[in-house]
């Protein structure tokens, strides 16, 4: 793209403040900032100013969840079910890892933080521990797809060369990047992070289908016949990952999706809860949950609203095929974001200060045409790291790790 071009672009969009230091950079910066400018999709930062109306829904009604006693009841069929399709390849793993986990505060990727008191236990060993129990359970590696973005690609997989992936077969394991969005203030201004670089966030979690095609990796999953993609997130240590009777529990009832639940502590509780919206699967964020809906009962008089989503599904892929060209609805959320000040200095602002814009995997139910809720309990399968202390901290998910029997 040319200066001219560019100018033009951002006196489409009011962005024009980004070539304030042009002037300043060499030849390559100067070129650099031209493809980012290229490449920015700034049609979506207009919607900063109408948030409220990105977050209408349709009607909510409830989705009975398969509960532990039904699932007991035929978890040995469900169980040789699944060790069937993880035996034969149809199953594979999706980590979500792209994340900037500010919350946290570490400056390396949350895979990395270590969780152990008296030894070395990083998060990523917990994820590939729990994995190696299916692999011997089944007799068969499986393959893991790791998604990361530009910010911490290259850290996380130096790391995991380092750690030898901690024991899984590195044959079976595959990265990716996912897509970088402009980051901007309360007014949709893009933000510069350098003089010559705009500010960018990874776009969210619900792009990773398509930046795994985009990275060629569709190709692998076609070749190697896997048909069902459990994608997780990367700060819960506790959970199961490709659990043989949560696939062959969703492979029985014939769904598109199968989502792992966990009864809610409280009806207030931070976590989306499943739900039909218009007569399809749902999940509707705990901000969005009103009061009527955290009171209603459903006809055994019991909270209808009572199972929470722990970013743990496994989708069908031909399912996720048809999805490729859907758009997903956009979600604006407030961030911290170091940016440079009034005098080109670099700030990390301690409050939140602006945009970032993201598409989120929990949308991505609402495409399914079926879901079986799955209820595990959350004392064994529900330790997510989002803080440093309190609730969903490193504090409460070493308390639940030792809790199950994990030395730290
Ligand atoms: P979170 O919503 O907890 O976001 O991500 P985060 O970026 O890790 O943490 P905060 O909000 O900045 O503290 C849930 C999961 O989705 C992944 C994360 O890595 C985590 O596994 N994720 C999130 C991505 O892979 N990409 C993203 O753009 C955002």
């Amino acid at each position: 793209m040319t200066l001219a071009e560019a100018k033009q672009k951002l006196a489409q969009y009011g962005q024009e403040h980004v070539l304030k230091y042009y002037g300043e950079l060499d030849p390559a910066g100067q070129e650099a900032l031209l493809s980012q400018i290229a490449e920015t999709d700034m049609s979506i930062l207009a919607s900063c100013k109408h948030r409220e109306e990105l977050a209408q829904r349709g009607e909510i009604t409830p989705l009975a969840a398969m509960e532990l006693d039904e699932i007991r009841d035929n978890q040995k069929s469900f169980t040789s079910t699944g060790i069937g399709a993880i035996h034969d390849g149809k199953v594979g793993a999706v980590l979500l890892a792209g994340g900037m986990g500010t919350r946290l505060g570490s400056d390396n990727p949350k895979c990395m933080y270590n969780v152990g008191i008296n030894r070395e236990l990083y998060i990523f060993e917990c994820l590939v521990n729990n994995m190696m129990d299916v692999v011997r359970q089944s007799g068969s590696w499986f393959h893991l797809f790791v998604m990361t973005s530009e910010k911490n690609n290259d850290t996380t997989i130096q790391f995991m060369q380092e750690k030898k992936f901690f024991g899984y077969n590195p044959e079976f394991v595959h990265f990716f990047k996912q897509e970088m969005a402009a980051a901007t203030d309360y007014e949709g201004r893009i933000y510069l992070e350098e003089k010559g670089r705009l500010a960018t966030s990874p776009n969210g979690n619900g792009g990773w289908f398509i930046s795994m095609k985009n990275a060629g990796l569709l190709e692998l999953v076609k070749k190697e016949g896997i048909e069902w993609l459990n994608v997780f997130a990367v700060d819960n240590v506790l959970q199961r990952i490709a659990d043989p009777c949560f696939v062959g529990a969703t492979i029985q009832r014939n769904c598109d999706v199968g989502a792992k639940v966990v009864r809610k502590n409280a009806p207030d509780e931070k976590v989306g809860v499943i739900c039909l919206e218009d007569g399809r699967p749902s999940i509707v964020e705990y901000y969005d949950l009103t009061q009527e809906l955290m009171d209603a009962k459903d006809e055994k008089g019991n909270p209808a609203y009572n199972f929470g989503v722990i970013l743990n599904y496994l989708f069908r892929v031909s399912a996720l095929e048809q999805l490729l060209d859907g758009n997903l609805p956009l979600h604006i959320v407030e961030k911290k974001i170091p940016c440079l000040d009034e005098n080109g200095e670099l700030v990390k602002p301690q409050e939140p200060n602006g945009y970032k814009y993201e598409n989120l995997v929990l949308d991505m139910i609402h495409q399914m045409d079926s879901c079986l809720p799955y209820e595990v309990e959350r004392n064994r399968e529900f330790a997510p790291i989002k803080n440093k202390t309190g609730i969903d901290s490193v504090e409460s998910a070493r308390a639940l790790l030792q809790e199950n029997g994990v030395e730290l």
